[in-house]
């Protein structure tokens, strides 16, 4: 009898943790119980403090029980034409988070993202600051490619952009990079110009967000790449 209220009482506590990350229902196996409530027996010295509300989770669990939530996605017309689905990648601890637009063709293909061009100057940038790829978190408002890298379009963003708000939810960076007009319109709901919204703060749920060029933009535009370095230094400085 004692047994089975514990065990309620850690299927409750469960339940919670998952709802507060945003998980609208639990496609749970009996088999995989244990395994689900795993991240509330972890040892307080494998749990990470994500939120302002002293909450401690296990940040890395969270991204793949969220990665495994997404599963073989078809909510949304995008999913018809893509090869791979690009969850994001990085550090669940990292301090500065960037946020692009969608994967593209070489993105698409590897299951990762910025990996082509545009991700090799975003590389490059990371590195210049003094920081490695894999200390930051990189992601993308959709997670699949809009065939001939068009823009996504608004369905396809109200369907995908609940999963990065979750990954932001779940990794609390301490700063936010937008990268180009898609990914700040959509997570600040802002139609403002990047040109005159860039290389100053905004805030998304108490978080700094810095909204700069896109780096495919900087590439066709290299005059451009001092505003953007501009722009990090400021970030720079907000994480020290
Ligand atoms: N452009 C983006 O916005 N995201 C990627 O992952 C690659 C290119």
């Amino acid at each position: 009898m004692h047994n089975n209220i514990d065990t309620i009482k850690k299927i409750r506590k469960a339940i919670e943790f998952y709802r507060e990350l945003g998980f609208v229902y639990m496609p749970v196996k009996k088999s995989r119980i244990a395994e689900i409530l795993s991240p509330l027996a972890s040892k307080p010295s494998e749990m990470k403090q994500h939120s302002g509300a002293g909450r401690t989770v296990n940040g890395q669990e969270a991204l793949n029980l969220l990665r495994e939530n997404i599963g073989d996605c078809q909510r949304c017309k995008l999913s018809g034409g893509r090869n791979t689905i690009v969850f994001g990648e990085g550090s669940p601890d990292a301090p500065l988070m960037f946020i692009g637009e969608g994967p593209g063709r070489d993105e698409d293909l590897q299951g990762r993202p910025f990996i082509g061009d545009a991700g090799k100057l975003l590389t490059k940038m990371i590195v210049k600051l003094g920081m490695k790829r894999e200390d930051v978190y990189i992601a993308n408002i959709v997670k699949c490619r809009p065939s001939y890298n068009r823009n996504p379009e608004e369905d396809e963003i109200n369907s995908c952009s609940p999963f990065l708000l979750q990954q932001i939810e779940i990794i609390r960076p301490s700063v936010i990079v937008c990268l180009g007009k898609i990914a700040t319109e959509t997570l600040l709901g802002v139609k403002t110009p990047i040109s005159k919204l860039r290389g100053n703060f905004l805030d998304f749920n108490g978080i700094p967000v810095m909204p700069t060029f896109h780096p495919a933009y900087l590439l066709r535009n290299p005059k451009a790449k001092w505003l953007t370095w501009d722009d990090m230094q400021k970030v720079m400085k907000r994480l020290t």
